[in-house]
């Protein structure tokens, strides 16, 4: 199977590409073309146009989750691709905040639209808690559970329930999964649930063991130093074949401790690269 992995947003940008804070990864294997997420504006129009990446004949979008640095480019997304099958969890629509302590900041990063405008621009959506199967060796990974004890969600992240502000759980972040001879493939959109989570339950799901890459967002920006440490010794045990790039809200503390433990296929993936794996 010849896998292809095109970021056409992310923070950082390649030579000709635009940036922006989001993420949106075009992935082409198994005879079907799947956008994982449309960034926050219009940069995956832009960058997908210089990439000379057509857009039209995605066969589907998977939403990782609501955040809007993820959903925000749906919009245009759909615009370009035409009427295409959305999978996501059905809390996309929940509305989030991130808050952060001590400040008077608030910011809206809810999902931008709602299911009908969605349906008007011609999503067809498939809502699911559970994984989605795409082909016989792609799936989503459905909800991940919290099975470490080092790994919890953000807690700068709130929904708004009731006019509360509570603690957001992010049921709905979710990854792709490839299913190899040579191991998984797992790409993720900010990997909320944790990098160690998402691994063990993807492998509880495939019953495959091994690890062939990592590409996408792990979000430990915000982390603590003894979390990124325990996260970066925990992937150095289960080893990972091929491919580490890591983007979007991974930060820089932990980038850099991944680059050294993985120094050999470590990169910081960012909008314009495209990746050939096999
Ligand atoms: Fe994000
Ligand atoms: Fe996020």
């Amino acid at each position: 199977m010849t896998i292809k992995l095109t970021t056409l947003a992310e923070n950082t940008a390649n030579y000709g590409c635009l940036g922006e804070w989001g993420l949106s990864i075009l992935v082409e294997a198994d005879g079907k073309r799947i956008l994982l997420d449309t960034g926050l504006t219009n940069t995956v129009l832009h960058n997908a146009a210089f990439l000379r990446v057509p857009l039209t004949g995605v066969d589907c979008i998977v939403l990782s989750h609501g955040h809007k640095d993820h959903t925000g480019g749906l919009k245009n997304a759909l615009a370009a691709t035409g009427p295409a099958e959305i999978i996501a969890h059905p809390d996309i629509w929940k509305q989030r905040y991130s808050i952060r302590r001590g400040t008077a900041r608030k910011r809206n990063i809810s999902l931008p639209y709602t299911r009908v405008r969605l349906e008007q621009l011609g999503a067809k959506f498939r809502l699911s808690r559970e994984p989605v199967r795409i082909t016989d060796n792609i799936l989503t990974s459905g909800e991940v559970p919290l099975v470490t004890d080092f790994e919890a969600i953000d807690e700068t992240l709130y929904v708004e329930e009731n006019g509360k502000y509570i603690q957001d759980t992010i049921p709905d972040d979710l990854s792709l999964i490839i299913n190899t001879r040579k191991g998984l493939i797992l790409i993720l959109g900010c990997g909320h649930h944790g990098i160690i989570n998402i691994i063990r339950h993807a492998q509880n799901i495939t019953g495959n063991e091994k690890i062939y890459a990592i590409i996408g967002g792990i979000h430990l920006f915000r982390a603590s130093a003894e979390r990124i440490e325990k996260t970066v010794n925990e992937l150095k045990k289960i080893g990972i074949v091929k491919l580490l790039g890591v983007s979007h809200c991974t930060g820089f503390a932990a980038s850099m401790q991944l680059a050294q433990a993985f120094p050999d296929i470590f990169f910081l993936n960012y909008a314009g690269d495209a990746i050939n794996l096999r």
